[in-house]
C-alpha cells in the first residue's frame, strides 16, 4: 500500500467512515455519503462528464510540457476513488505510449485515497502502462495547508483537473486556489476544471446562506465569474468553455447532465 502524504492531518482524523458525521461535518461538504464514492463502479470514457475529443486535445497540448526524463504527471483535486485519472492516464498512454507517468491523488479523506490506491494497484497488475502514483491528504480549504502543498509541487503538473470537486463542495476556485494550481503547473501545462450549475430555485438558496455567512457547497454566478478571473491573474489562460444543457434532464434527478460546465486553461 503507498504511504498517505498528510497536509491536514487534523480534519482527517475527524472525517471517519461514518456517513453520517462526514456529510455533517460542518466545514467539509463531500456531496455523498463517502460510500458513494468508495464503492462507485470505475468511469469508462464513455461515462466521463467530459467530452473526450475536446480532452485528447488538451492532454495533446499538454504533452509539451513535458521536460526529459521526467515523468508525466497528472494531478487530481478532489479525487475521490480517482477514477477519471485512470481513464485520463489511459488516454495520454494512447497518445503516446512510450511516456512515463504519474497520477497525484489529492483529497481530504484518506479513505478515499486508500480506495484510490487499491485500484490503482489492480490496474498497474491488469494493463501494460507504466505508471505510478502519489496519495496527497490535504483540506483544501485551509490556507496553510494549501501553501505547505505548494511549496513541496512547485512547477511538478504537466495535467491538473477536477471534476465535480470545485464548485460542488465548499471549495471554490478562490485566490488561494488559483494560486496554487498555477504554482504547482509547468509551463504550457493544462488545468481543467469541470463541475455542475444548479436551477434558479438552488442557486437563491446558496445566495441566501452566503448572505447569512453560511458555506454552501453549490456555485452561484459571482463564483463563476470569479472562477476566470482567479486563473487569469494567476498565470492561466483561458482557452475553451463549454456548458452543457440537457433540456431532456430538466425533471430528473441527474443534476450532472443537466448543466455541465467544462474550462480549459494554458499555463503560461
Ligand atoms: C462530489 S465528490 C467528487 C469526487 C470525484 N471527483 C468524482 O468525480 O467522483 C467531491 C470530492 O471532493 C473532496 N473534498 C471535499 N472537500 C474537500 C476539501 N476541503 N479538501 C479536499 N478535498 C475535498 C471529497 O472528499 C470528494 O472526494
Amino acid at each position: 500500500m503507498a504511504k498517505i502524504r498528510y497536509f491536514s492531518k487534523s480534519t482527517d482524523d475527524k472525517l471517519i467512515a461514518d456517513e453520517k458525521k462526514i456529510n455533517n461535518a460542518d466545514f467539509i461538504n463531500i456531496g455523498n455519503p463517502i460510500s458513494v464514492y468508495r464503492d462507485g463502479v470505475e468511469q469508462t470514457l464513455s461515462s466521463m462528464y467530459l467530452k473526450i475529443t475536446t480532452l485528447v486535445d488538451f492532454l495533446t497540448i499538454s504533452l509539451k510540457s513535458l521536460q526529459s526524463n521526467k515523468r508525466f504527471t497528472i494531478a487530481y483535486y478532489g479525487c475521490g476513488n480517482g477514477s477519471n485519472a485512470r481513464q485520463i492516464l489511459r488516454l495520454v498512454n494512447s497518445i503516446n505510449n512510450k511516456i512515463s507517468l504519474r497520477v497525484v491523488y489529492i483529497d481530504v479523506s484518506s479513505e478515499l485515497l486508500y480506495e484510490a490506491d487499491r485500484r490503482s494497484n489492480f490496474m498497474k497488475l491488469n494493463s501494460n502502462i507504466d505508471f505510478d502514483w502519489e496519495l496527497v491528504q490535504i483540506d483544501l480549504s485551509d490556507a496553510s495547508s494549501i501553501s505547505k502543498f505548494t511549496d513541496n509541487n512547485v512547477g511538478n503538473f504537466n495535467f491538473s483537473f477536477s471534476v465535480k470537486c470545485f464548485h460542488n463542495t465548499f471549495i471554490k476556485i478562490n485566490r488561494d486556489i488559483a494560486r496554487m494550481i498555477s504554482l504547482c503547473s509547468s509551463k504550457d501545462s493544462v488545468f481543467l476544471n469541470q463541475f455542475y450549475g444548479h436551477n434558479l430555485y438552488s442557486s437563491f438558496k446558496q445566495l441566501i446562506k452566503l448572505i447569512i455567512g453560511k458555506r454552501y457547497s453549490n456555485s452561484i454566478y459571482l463564483d463563476r465569474v470569479l472562477a476566470n478571473l482567479y486563473p487569469k491573474y494567476n498565470g492561466f489562460d483561458l482557452q475553451y468553455r463549454v456548458t452543457s444543457m440537457s433540456m431532456s434532464e430538466v425533471f430528473k434527478s441527474n443534476h450532472f447532465k443537466r448543466l455541465s460546465i467544462e474550462s480549459y486553461y494554458l499555463k503560461k
